[in-house]
């Protein structure tokens, strides 16, 4: 089946490409908000251990199904057992409904870019300047038009390939600034309760939500549970040893977003004077906490360019990874031609990004389920829809297309797979009796039907 498709040349190829799209604004954004907000050193462990069972099952599966079939999701799944197609579509709404919100959150990167270009970091450091900026009505949506204007002109011009060739020189200086800010920070005076807060697990933050924020975050931060990895798998020759793939793919993942966490974190309690508010600011918290980092630096104007013009760059190349496989799959069904489905992409996002965008000030007062637009859609993709779609591809891994044919996948070539009990117990077992639990307690949470 995948004789005609284009490869990725080699496994450093594969890596780097799959890399690009999983680092992204989910590791620089949203991983440190979430570990300041559910407990810091518990969420960083659940993560992790996360990471090694679920994380590597899933992404191992996605891969193997992509390369096995040669196809994206809806393909391979229809090609594998056509009764469970649906759960290629229903991973296929999930880059849908990020895409809109991620422009959003890309547009303040850019602002902040901006803001730092013309000198005003001192403002930018002050306190309300982010609630006051993403409160206006017009400005964030100019900006939230500038990102996905930016993004839609590489997919719209086909010339990816060239973003992807910047980006990996961008990305290894990305970590080297990260790790340098993370090092300064800690060094802050009052950062040392925030390193250990990050660093030290406290089992009394622990609940079902913990579990659920770090799972919706993983799946994000790793581009799972949305067919990309099927995707990208269905380009990766068959020459190219996945386990070890999955693991450099979950390492440097991890790694960038731990780095983040490291650099964001202890810098809230350096700077908060001790209010315990400070840890909840949500999707605010870095572009609160990082310029009063920068502003107490030296040389912090030029360190602030770079950061988030570097932090744009991860975050054009995931969003651009997004749009593509979001025109890809409408082309593949409307059949379509490719401007027109860029077009309607570019509507789609709009009409969910313009309230998203909105929702932080003019709209603030409209809620649903308790939660402004770009929160809501967060919780739909990443707490609900993908654990759904999680759980579907374990069931149909473990049960209908059954481990062992993945598993051959991965051995081709007379190539060894060291986890396969590992793989066959979290996927048949592990993975949908923890999915399906989390997130049948924590939707009834959600709606206030029990308090966990
Ligand atoms: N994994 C990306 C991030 O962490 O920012 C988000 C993402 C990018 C998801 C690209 C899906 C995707 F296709």
């Amino acid at each position: 089946m995948s004789e005609n498709r284009s490869s990725f040349t080699g496994k450093l190829g594969f890596v780097l490409a799959a890399a690009g799209s999983a680092v992204g604004l989910g590791n620089i954004w949203r991983f440190p908000y979430l570990a300041a907000k559910y407990g810091g050193g518990i969420f960083l462990l659940v993560y992790l251990i996360l990471a090694v069972t679920f994380g590597f099952a899933l992404m191992f599966a996605e891969i193997a199904i992509g390369r096995k079939t040669g196809l994206s999701a809806i393909g391979a799944f229809r090609a594998l057992n056509k009764k469970y197609t649906f759960i290629g579509y229903l991973a296929s709404l999930v880059p849908m409904i990020i895409l809109p919100y991620y422009c959003v959150i890309g547009g303040w990167v850019a602002k902040y870019f901006g803001v730092f270009v013309s000198g005003q970091m001192t403002a930018a450091a002050t306190d309300n300047y982010f609630t006051d900026f993403i409160a206006q009505p017009t400005e964030p949506i100019v900006w939230f038009f500038v990102f996905l204007a930016l993004t839609a002109l590489v997919v719209i011009l086909g010339v990816e390939k060239g973003i992807e060739k910047v980006s990996k020189i961008m990305m290894p200086v990305l970590v080297v600034l990260s790790i340098i800010i993370a090092v300064y920070t800690m060094f802050i005076p009052g950062a040392g309760e925030g390193v250990l807060y990050y660093l030290t697990p406290d089992f009394s933050h622990f609940s079902a939500m913990t579990v659920l924020a770090a799972m919706g975050q993983l799946f994000y931060s790793m581009s799972l549970a949305m067919g990309i990895m099927i995707t990208y798998g269905s380009y990766m020759k068959k020459d190219v040893n996945i386990e070890s793939s999955v693991h450099q793919i979950e390492i440097f993942d991890t790694g960038i977003a731990f780095i983040a966490g490291l650099m964001i974190v202890p810098a809230v309690f350096a700077f908060s004077g001790g209010d315990p508010d400070a840890l909840n600011k949500g999707p605010g918290l870095m572009f609160i906490t990082l310029p009063k980092v920068f502003e107490s630096m030296p040389g912090g104007t030029i360190i602030g360019v770079a950061f988030f013009v570097l932090v744009l760059f991860a975050a054009l190349t995931s969003s651009i990874s997004l749009m593509e496989t979001v025109v890809s799959i409408i082309q593949d069904k409307l059949k379509w031609n490719r401007y027109v489905t860029c077009g309607l992409v570019l509507l789609l996002c709009v009409a969910l990004g313009l309230p998203s965008s909105l929702g932080n000030g003019v709209w603030s007062g409209v809620s649903i389920i308790g939660m402004n637009f770009l929160d809501f859609f967060d919780f739909i993709s990443n707490s609900v829809l993908m654990p759904i779609v999680a759980f579907l591809t374990c069931v149909f891994v473990g049960y209908v297309l059954k481990p062992q044919t993945l598993i051959e996948e991965a051995q081709q070539n007379g190539m060894a797979m060291k986890s396969q009990k590992l793989f066959t117990v979290v996927i048949k077992y592990i993975a949908p009796i923890c999915i399906a639990l989390i997130l049948v307690t924590s939707i009834l949470e959600v709606l206030g039907v029990v308090k966990i």
